[in-house]
């Protein structure tokens, strides 16, 4: 079950990476210690390091994934963020980041209704869920109003090593098809 290298909405172009992307994902959001505070990532120091997740991306999706988006805005091509879906059997899990400078317009909830319409819209998948560190807020509003429910809470789920050195507890969010 591979997903389309390219998912288009109203604002948006998702699309599969390659490596002349690295300057601006280094650019827009891995360099920055604001975005990367609630990742499992410590910001990136060098445009090579952003070079060898590209590298990873390309690589997975030549097989079974993590698969990784590059969020492009439509009019004219401009690097915003990065979705990614990773399948697990009838599940896929969702993972995000945004350019800072594009924060609270909309954006990342536009692009996580389609990553989960396009993956409940497989017959072979029926839950779509994400997992946010309690204290990002920002991320559970996406999860929300992207029509997913909060399921409870992990403890010691995540590791965000830019803000504790010990595995912080997270929200767990899903969306699950109708089944009965
Ligand atoms: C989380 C993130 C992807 C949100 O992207 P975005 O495009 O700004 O999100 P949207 O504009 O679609 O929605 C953000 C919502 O969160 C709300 N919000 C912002 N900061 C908040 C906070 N601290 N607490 C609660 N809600 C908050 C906004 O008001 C908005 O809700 P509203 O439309 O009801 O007003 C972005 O902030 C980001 O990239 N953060 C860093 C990376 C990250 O944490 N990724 C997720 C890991 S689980």
């Amino acid at each position: 079950m591979k997903p389309p290298p390219i998912l288009e909405t109203e604002h948006l172009r998702l699309r599969a990476p390659d490596l002349e992307d690295a300057e601006e994902v280094f650019a827009t959001y891995a360099r920055d210690p604001e975005v990367t505070r609630y990742l499992s990532f410590r910001p990136h120091q060098h445009v090579a390091q952003s070079r060898d997740f590209l590298r990873r991306c390309v690589a997975n999706w030549a097989a079974e994934g993590p698969y990784t988006w590059l969020i492009t805005r439509r009019e004219d091509d401009r690097l915003l963020g990065v979705i990614d879906a990773r399948p697990q059997g009838h599940r896929v899990e969702l993972g995000y980041a945004l350019g800072r400078e594009h924060w609270g317009r909309g954006i990342m909830t536009e692009a996580v209704r389609a990553v989960i319409a396009w993956a409940l819209g497989q017959p072979e998948i029926h839950r779509v869920w994400a997992v946010c560190d309690v204290d990002n807020g920002a991320s559970a509003r996406v999860l929300e109003k992207a029509g997913m429910e909060r399921e409870g809470r992990l403890r010691g789920w995540s590791f965000h090593p830019n803000v504790s050195a010990l595995p912080r507890d997270s929200w767990c969010y899903a969306r699950v098809k109708e089944t009965a």
